[in-house]
């Protein structure tokens, strides 16, 4: 195409171009954050048409009217911070119109700024989306997640609750009921920490810090008493979320054991379980407690047992090193990992 002999357009003004703009099939609306609570100060024909509300309905008022019961509060709190931090966002928003019908409204909103540097507007252009694309979009996949999540919770604590009655009526298999119970345990509060909505981060690696505070938590509540404290301190580490299933299981092993045996005949006691990050790759979990000891004669784990045999295993799998010192003031377990893949 020859497109050197082409007459150049003429120079449209601001004025022209804002004109041309408000005959737009996009809708569109302009706020005006010098104002007091950033009201719309222009709507286009696209908005009117989209939203149902007039341009004299709606100006003057902050865009949030178009909000309603199903509203994602998290969804409002993204553009909130936004416009706070004043910077573009995308966000799917359940909106509602003037006659009170639902749309899933694909948001854009950016910041307008003066020559000078000073913000002048916030320009917001409002798609409704089609069913279809509704259904793809982030927001309805992200509730789809919530539910599966819902459900995989309640069918884990079911599940356990089954190995625990069916534990109860064992007899000698009892013990490996109550195992299998707390792997599936330690899997269900891994499973809380991978779907904690604040982590934005991949399913490959968990914050072992707040799996071991939260696992701690979950353990005392099954086998925990009133008297017995338990502190948990716990520097902040990524590892692969393998390492934290088996890490996971071997703490609250050495956890539920202190737990049942560490106090028995005293009304109080002190727990600490304690995760510290040493040099390159290499972290100390440590559980102590102030009670009465392991017995003259026992070595823990248990290498005859099952579940001994199941701790050595997993620590074997994660080439740890594990040391247990017990006496009349309290027992201390150590395990060091000194080749973790940690992240970070
Ligand atoms: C230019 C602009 C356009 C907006 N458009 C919409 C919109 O179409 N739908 C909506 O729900 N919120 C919209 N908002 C967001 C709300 O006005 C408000 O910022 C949001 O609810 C968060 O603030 P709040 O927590 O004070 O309500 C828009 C905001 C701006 C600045």
């Amino acid at each position: 195409m020859d497109t050197e002999h082409r007459p150049s357009p003429p120079p449209i003004s601001h004025a022209q171009a804002f004109e041309a703009l408000s005959g737009s099939n996009i809708a569109m609306v302009l706020c005006d954050p010098a104002l007091p609570d950033c009201p719309i100060v222009y709507v286009n024909r696209a908005f009117e048409l989209v939203s149902g509300y007039t341009a004299p309905m709606a100006v003057g008022r902050n865009c949030r009217f178009l909000q309603g019961k199903d509203t994602d509060p998290d969804d409002i709190k993204r553009i909130r911070e936004a416009v706070a931090s004043r910077v573009d966002v995308t966000v799917d928003i359940q909106n509602y119109r003037a006659d009170g019908t639902p749309f899933m409204n694909r948001l854009m909103l950016t910041p307008i700024f003066a020559a000078d540097g000073t913000l002048r507007y916030f320009l917001g252009i409002q798609k409704p989306l089609s069913e279809v694309e509704d259904l793809m979009s982030p927001n309805a996949v992200r509730s789809a997640m919530r539910e599966v999540q819902h459900r995989v919770k309640n069918h884990l604590s079911m599940i356990v609750s089954l190995i625990r009655l069916h534990g109860r009526a064992a007899g000698d298999a009892r013990d490996q009921f109550e195992l299998l119970s707390r792997r599936v345990e330690s899997l269900q509060v891994l499973y809380q920490e991978l779907s904690n909505p604040e982590r934005r981060r991949n399913m490959d690696t968990v914050s072992l810090g707040a799996y071991l505070s939260r696992l701690s938590a979950a353990t005392q509540a099954l086998d925990g008493r009133a008297g017995i404290r338990v502190n948990v301190l716990v520097d902040e580490a990524e590892v692969t979320t393998d390492e934290a299933i088996n890490l996971g299981l071997v703490v609250s092993e050495v956890m539920t054991n202190a737990l049942q045996h560490a106090f028995e005949g005293r009304e109080t006691g002190l727990m600490e379980l304690r995760l510290q990050r040493l040099s390159g790759q290499a972290l100390r979990v440590t559980v102590s407690d102030d009670g009465v000891g392991m017995p003259e004669g026992v070595s823990w784990p248990d290498k005859t047992s099952v579940g001994g045999s199941v701790i050595n295993g997993l620590i074997t799998q994660l080439s740890g090193k594990l040391v247990v010192n017990t006496g009349s003031t309290g027992t201390v377990v150590t395990l060091d990992l000194p080749d973790l893949a940690l992240q970070g």
